[in-house]
């Protein structure tokens, strides 16, 4: 039978089929893996750092759908929770969050909970844990006006482990896989004590698994808080960060998933460089390319330059809410990497009074600093903004 033409998913596909889904053997083995331990030893806690688009949110529900049948697993994407969407994460309406999708995990897999009485008690956000009631098989707090964060903590992080030690003969572990777990800098000053008390709360679980996962680079503070030897998980964290596709995957998955993609050598050799290998761009961009004739470079170039506004509409996005001072530093950073004193240089700021809007962009993931010298993070959103003075022959600060 004939293969479907443009067959390839989105770059804003969340799950992929078997089909879809290319390569990433070697994670798909290692993680699953050691997941599987829970079985027998103390699990390991498990940091999935990446760039984003570089496919980890489909290899953790690929993972989830291979391990589905066995354990219990709730996967979470805290970009997704009501309060960091209104800006107001903390850690009482985290643990609420926290608490709403174990219920729902168990609730998939038929573990009998009584729903609607939890999630009323949840539609408020507060809570004397002094008093638990029963109801099916799980405790529940009932609402009042006192909140106590650390008591709240222990009980709705100690709940995985009690519902393993109910369904022992049902399943064979419990995996918590948190996506997006960068949205946790929210908590700002409150992050590294929240950090220290979940690992304190969970360290002593002998089956559950957590799988924290996020778009940060591997040299993130975040990352550093959580799995470095000092951090909160003092090096027991096993990092395991998703890379780019490389050139000879990029080549092979595109001749096998779309063989009517043709290119001369130096063409692909463009798109190689358009897409940096982050399957985000190659689907979206492999997508759209005229099928059955050979391209070279300049048709790569010039159907790049119609793609972009679409590639770069994550960071459109991004863009659009920075204030100007956030937007002017990117806008000196297009050409090469500066240190703080020349950026202040450019924009006529003192190098201290840049701290703040430096690490707004750090935490937006929109910026590196490496060694001190800071970079774009993605070059899609240097070529938007280049593409955009080449047109305007300004940057649209507001956009
Ligand atoms: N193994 C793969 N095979 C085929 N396509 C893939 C693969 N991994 C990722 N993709 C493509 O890349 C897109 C982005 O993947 P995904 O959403 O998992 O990235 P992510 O790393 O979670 O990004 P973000 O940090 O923005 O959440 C997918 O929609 C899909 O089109
Ligand atoms: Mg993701």
């Amino acid at each position: 039978m004939r293969k479907e033409l443009y067959s390839l998913p989105w770059g804003t596909d969340n799950y992929l089929t078997d089909e879809q889904f290319y390569n990433r053997v070697d994670e798909l083995t290692f993680i699953s893996n050691l997941l599987k331990s829970t079985e027998t030893t103390s699990p390991p806690t498990i940091m999935i750092p990446g760039f984003r688009g570089v496919g980890k949110t489909v290899l953790l529900k690929k993972i989830q759908k291979y391990l589905n049948n066995d354990y219990l697993i709730c996967y979470l994407d805290l970009s997704l929770s009501y309060f960091y969407q209104i800006r107001n994460l903390n850690e009482i309406n985290l643990m609420q969050f926290f608490y709403m999708s174990w219920i729902e995990a168990c609730e998939k897999k038929g573990f009998n909970m009584s729903l609607d009485k939890i999630k009323k008690f949840f539609k408020t956000n507060k809570f004397k844990l002094k008093q638990i009631e029963n109801f099916g098989e799980y405790p529940v707090p009932i609402p009042e006006k006192e909140i106590d964060n650390t008591e709240l903590m222990k009980f709705v992080l100690n709940l995985p482990q009690k519902i393993y030690e109910n369904h022992k003969n049902d399943i064979k572990g419990v995996i918590m896989i948190i996506d997006e777990f960068q949205a946790l800098k929210d908590l700002g000053d409150g992050l590294n004590g929240f950090l220290w008390l979940f690992r304190s709360i969970i360290q002593s679980q002998k089956n559950v698994a957590y799988v924290f996962s996020g778009s940060l680079n591997s040299k993130d503070e975040i990352i550093d808080k959580m799995a470095s030897k000092n951090g909160a998980f003092g090096g027991r964290m096993l990092t395991i960060e998703i890379h780019p596709f490389s050139k000879d995957t990029t080549e092979n998955y595109l001749n096998e998933k779309v063989p009517e993609l043709l290119f001369d050598k130096e063409g692909f050799e463009r798109f190689y460089s358009c897409t940096q290998g982050i399957p985000h761009y190659i689907n979206t961009f492999a997508n759209i390319l005229p099928k059955n004739i050979v391209l070279n470079k300049n048709d790569i170039q010039n159907e790049f330059k119609n793609i972009l506004p679409i590639l770069a509409d994550h960071l459109r996005q991004q863009w659009a809410v920075l204030d100007l001072t956030q937007q002017f530093i990117l806008t000196t950073l297009i050409n090469n990497p500066l240190k703080r004193k020349n950026i202040g240089e450019k924009i006529a700021m003192s190098p201290n009074s840049l701290s703040r809007p430096l690490r707004k962009l750090l935490n937006a993931g929109l910026i590196e600093n490496n060694n001190g010298e800071y970079s774009i993070s993605d070059h899609i959103l240097k070529a938007w903004l280049n593409q955009e003075y080449e047109k305007y022959g300004i940057f649209p600060f507001r956009l």
